[in-house]
């Protein structure tokens, strides 16, 4: 018995043959469809034009001079219904002026008879390949924009996909904005894409980090002041309120924002109007406001650092980032994301990661989240000798806690409050008692490791050792 041909569900390739002469349409289709290609043909233009549109080959064959159409108008009408099959255009000889109109007019190739069954082929195989290709490079483009990124931001995970279907459509709103995430999740990059997305785009937008300048700066910064309003006030200034206007103001680690000031922002947000300090004038607000915070605002509102009545103005509508951990879907995407940028930046080739080096990346806890992760990737870009990041390429600490010796074993007979209680000290002498780095290692909120630490009598031992310290040298 025959066996029968594996079933295939990719369509054969189509080519489509024109030319006024029977015979040598004859002669195409039978060596075309002799290497497994579907052919049609036409002995003109018109009727070639008609084909193509409706059968939508994947190469057209034709001659120069077709009684009612010259070869190079057809390919020319052939690209505007649509560029991407290739056209091989076959004349007779002496027109080489021809070749290269028929070059500019987008054929692929330029073929003078006599023709090869060899060559012809050969160059048709090439024609197909290249309309692949360019479909494959069309449909990944489309796939990154559409599934993958949004405005440069990479993610494929549900969190993050449903992150960006928030954004899109929150974004053309004037509603204010609170973004709230861990270091290093791409808090930015979120308000980037709603300033961009957003009927303010062309406008201005205009970024001030509140716990990068220093606290008593922030007020000047913000309303501007006029010319001898305080000593060191030279000439007037602009604030960044009036700087921003027609378009969006991102006021990050708004968590950070001295409680006075607090008072003062909301007022301006309620009354859409201010003076700038030490003058008479009157600006008008017209900015969208953005707010972005690395704290858990809910916990800065229980404590009193934060006034109520200014949260919730400023979060009309809440987007959370989730951190890198919990959507570990993304650390390949992002991975290969980083690995062309600094492949590009420092002239390497690093293509790949070894899938050791990979079984780190993924479970490794990400307290700097995406930020992290860059930096681990320029890292290993850089020092990689070979093609494929190998383990060795990765930072210590990515290492050191994937090593089985740092694992955390249960004990046996603890409740669940003891072994918190463990997990809290242990991370706590691994970082040095520096509290900012235990509670983003454990992923909580600092306030909430504090009232942790309370809850299970653990006392700071470098404070202690501190102030027996400071105390040993007052006695002394
Ligand atoms: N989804 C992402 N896709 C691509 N790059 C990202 C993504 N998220 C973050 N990054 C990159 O990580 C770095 C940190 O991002 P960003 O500054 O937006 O984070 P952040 O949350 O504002 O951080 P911080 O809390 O420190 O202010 C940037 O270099 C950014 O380009
Ligand atoms: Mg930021």
């Amino acid at each position: 018995m025959s066996s029968l041909p594996t079933p295939s569900n990719k369509r054969r390739r189509r080519v489509l043959a024109i030319d006024d002469e029977p015979a040598m349409t004859e002669w195409l289709k039978m060596v075309i469809e002799a290497d497994g290609y579907e052919v049609r043909t036409a002995l003109i233009g018109t009727r070639g034009e008609e084909i193509f549109k409706q059968w939508r080959p994947d190469v057209v064959v034709t001659d120069l001079m077709l009684p009612d159409l010259d070869g190079i108008a057809l390919l020319r009408r052939l690209k505007e219904i649509d560029a991407a099959p290739e056209v091989i255009i076959i004349s007779g000889q002496g027109t080489l002026a021809r070749a290269v109109e028929a070059g500019q007019a987008g054929a692929f190739f330029f073929l003078e008879k006599p023709v090869s069954q060899d060559g012809l082929m050969d160059l048709i195989r090439r024609a197909i390949e290249q309309t692949q290709a360019r479909a494959e490079h069309k449909q990944m483009k489309e796939q990154i924009r559409g599934q993958y990124s949004f405005a440069n931001i990479i993610g494929q995970s549900k969190k993050m996909k449903d992150l960006f279907e928030l954004v899109e459509s929150v974004a053309a709103s004037d509603a204010n904005i609170l973004i709230q995430g861990e270091n290093g999740t791409g808090k930015e990059l979120i308000a980037n894409a709603i300033h961009y997305n957003s009927n303010r785009v062309k406008g201005p937008f205009i970024k001030i980090n509140c716990a990068a300048i220093p606290k008593d700066l922030i007020e000047s910064e913000l309303f501007g002041y006029k010319k001898g309003a305080f000593t060191g006030a030279n000439t007037d200034k602009i604030g960044l309120f009036e700087m921003a206007e027609s378009g969006s103001l991102l006021l990050d680690e708004i968590g950070e924002m001295p409680s006075y000031l607090q008072t003062k922002l909301l007022r301006v947000l309620q009354e859409r109007e201010y003076r700038p300090i030490g003058s008479d004038r009157l600006v008008h607000v017209d900015f969208r406001l953005i707010c972005a915070t690395n704290i858990d605002l809910e916990v800065a509102l229980r404590e009193g650092k934060l006034r109520e009545d200014l949260y919730f103005r400023i979060n009309t509508i809440t987007l959370r980032v989730a951190p890198l951990r919990e959507r570990t879907e993304d650390i390949p995407l992002l991975c290969n994301h980083f690995l062309s940028k600094f492949n590009e930046r420092y002239q390497k080739n690093v293509r790949s990661i070894s899938p050791a080096a990979y079984h780190l990346l993924i479970r490794n806890r990400w307290a700097g989240n995406v930020r992290e992760l860059e930096n681990a990737i320029e890292r290993a870009v850089l020092v990689c000798k070979t093609g494929e990041i190998q383990p060795g390429d990765l930072p210590e600490s990515i290492r050191e806690e994937g090593s089985p010796a740092q694992e955390f074993t249960v004990p046996p007979h603890r409740t669940l409050a003891e072994i918190e209680k463990m997990a809290i000290l242990q991370t706590l002498q691994r970082t040095n008692w520096n509290k900012q780095e235990a509670a983003q290692i454990l992923g909580l909120y600092r306030p909430t490791l504090y009232s942790k630490m309370k809850k299970h009598e653990i006392q700071d031992q470098r404070a202690q050792q501190r102030a027996a310290a400071a105390q040993a040298a007052t006695t002394r």
